[in-house]
């Protein structure tokens, strides 16, 4: 079996610090409404708490543009804030995780503005620049965010390299002194009492561009290697890579114990995407089962798994694989149990825990994601039109997953006093929000609360968190079954992906039912019915 670590029981919990609570009434979340709401959380049972970035930034990608990694964004607070949530956090039993983004910072860093000076200036080499080719830029490689890579400089006129927005300069790993800058910085956090890191699209750091290789680089493992030994390694801090192109040698070697915890993967995520994540293909889900079984055997003895629905740049899940129209809570009860089942560490997004859904924009005023105002600007331009585009967008757009947090019914879903909102809120507010899902105990929000605890502590902890995991009925279509199994003990889990009844499938003859999404359960499984069994 394998080593015991204190974060084996843990649900991750995820704040956008933007959308969670706004203690000033400016419309802006900020971290004094992420303390105001600890006691929400501490009550859920999460006791990981990863916040996207609070640092200084000029906010061309929410924050995801750092311009000084040691200060905080006025617009969340102060360092102080900063420290007074640390502290009441640690004091509920919380542990903080900071967003790390090392693969690029913002062109307003010093270390940018200092580049731009010329080719002699010591922080030039802290970022990667090419001469161009024919007056081209030096290759055809994209970014994201419908761009391209390579960014001319008028001043030296050579280009410098970003996988993101223009304005998120690549930082260049080659260079051992802008390593070790960026790991005073995470040592700085780590005295400053965080409990580890989330790293931004850390599979790019090892990126050679000159030979058109971005994630998965030659020097990847070698890189993070350096900083875990440098940073975090040792002592007993949590780490989470983002890494939508890991394969299962690469994710085996993130956490083969000199590297990360676990990584992000979310293959299971991006099974009806074509091109993009806009170019929306029928689901499958016996695809679906497929991709889950697989990732979870390949993690059945060695390194662990991170269980995703919803981050912030996703659309919410009850939207994308539950139904909202008919069966809105069922659904995503179904979905939570179906997820907080399998082995791994399971995360939360804000909003996730009570349903919260989509959002229907209906004018580009309405957006402030630069990559769906990219795309909407970029398709309107070959001829596309508008409303489909924003319909797409409502589909798969990462504001979806940003609009503000709905706590009650009052304006705003009390998410501030204030009369704005930095992002709209969604209209159904009034009726999903905290306040009405709190004491209900049919709620989404309690069922997520049972799950949580399930997992931290009691009868079924051990077995939800090292019970090996066995797919079954892989090929029906309409039923996702599984088994966890611990010496002789067992739990069973059995969801109907459906709105129809389908009959449900046996179980073993000593299994009963501990947790479900309907009062009765009999012979058929009723629409999106979902069944947790255990023989113990
Ligand atoms: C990650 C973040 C995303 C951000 C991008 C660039 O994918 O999750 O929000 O835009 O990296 O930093
Ligand atoms: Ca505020």
């Amino acid at each position: 079996m394998e080593e015991r670590k204190w974060w084996h029981t843990a649900t991750v919990y995820q704040v956008y610090p933007k959308s969670f609570k706004d203690s000033n009434g400016d419309g802006i979340g900020d971290l004094a409404g992420i303390t105001e709401k600890l006691d929400y959380l501490q009550n859920l049972g999460i006791t990981i708490l990863w916040i996207c970035p609070f640092f200084r930034s000029p906010e061309v990608d929410n924050g995801y543009d750092i311009s000084d990694y040691m200060d905080i964004n006025p617009k969340f607070g102060t360092m102080a804030d900063m420290e007074k949530l640390i502290e009441e956090a640690g004091r509920r039993g919380i542990s903080i995780i900071m967003d790390l983004v090392a693969n690029h910072c913002s062109d307003q860093h010093r270390w940018f503005q200092e580049a731009l000076k010329g080719k002699d200036n010591p922080y030039r080499n802290y970022f990667i620049w090419r001469d161009g080719k024919d007056g081209k830029a030096p290759n055809d490689l994209k970014a994201a965010f419908s761009l391209d890579a390579w960014q001319k400089d008028e001043k030296s006129g050579q280009y410098y390299f970003h996988q993101f927005a223009v304005e998120q300069p690549d930082l260049n790993w080659a260079n051992p002194a802008m390593r070790h800058e960026l790991y005073d910085m995470m040592n700085f956090w780590i005295g400053k009492g965080i409990k580890g890191f989330r790293m931004d699209v850390i599979e790019l750091i090892g990126k050679d561009p000159d030979r058109k290789i971005t994630a998965n680089g030659p020097m990847l493992h070698p890189y993070i290697e350096e900083m875990a030994r440098e940073t975090f390694l040792g002592k007993n801090l949590f780490t989470v890579g983002e890494c939508w192109n890991a394969n299962p040698d690469e994710t085996l070697r993130y956490t083969n114990g000199k590297e990360l915890d676990m990584v992000f993967q979310f293959d299971h995520l991006v099974i009806d995407e074509g091109k993009n994540k806009f170019d929306i293909l029928p689901f499958d889900f016996i695809k679906l089962k497929k991709t889950f079984r697989k990732w979870q055997e390949i993690f059945s003895d060695r390194g662990w798994y991170a269980l995703v629905w919803d981050n912030h740049d996703l659309a919410r899940i009850v939207s994308r694989y539950g139904d909202t129209e008919r069966y809105w809570k069922e659904s995503a009860k179904m979905l939570a149990l179906t997820l907080h089942g399998m082995k791994g560490t399971p995360y939360v997004y804000e909003g996730e825990e009570i349903g919260m859904t989509n959002m229907d924009f209906e004018n580009k005023s309405q957006l402030d994601d630069i990559e769906s105002i990219n795309f909407l600007e970029a398709e309107k331009e070959k001829g596309r039109d508008e409303k489909e585009l924003l319909r797409l967008i409502s589909l798969r757009g990462r504001d979806n997953a940003r609009t503000p947090m709905q706590w009650d019914a009052t304006r705003n879903a009390g998410f501030t006093s204030g009369k704005t909102t930095w992002l709209c809120m969604n209209p159904n507010y009034r009726s999903i929000n905290v306040a009405a899902e709190e004491n209900d105990p049919d709620s989404i929000l309690c069922f997520y609360k049972t799950l949580i605890h399930m997992r931290k502590e009691g009868k079924y902890s051990e077995l939800l968190v090292y019970g090996r995991f066995d797919m079954l009925m892989e090929d029906d279509e309409h039923i996702f079954m599984y088994t966890r199994t611990l010496g002789g003990r067992r739990l069973t889990v059995v969801s109907n992906w459906g709105g129809s009844e389908v009959e449900a499938p046996s179980v073993g003859n000593d299994d009963r039912i501990v947790l479900s999404n309907y009062r009765e359960n009999g012979s058929v499984l009723k629409p999106y019915e979902t069944r947790l069994y255990a023989n113990c």
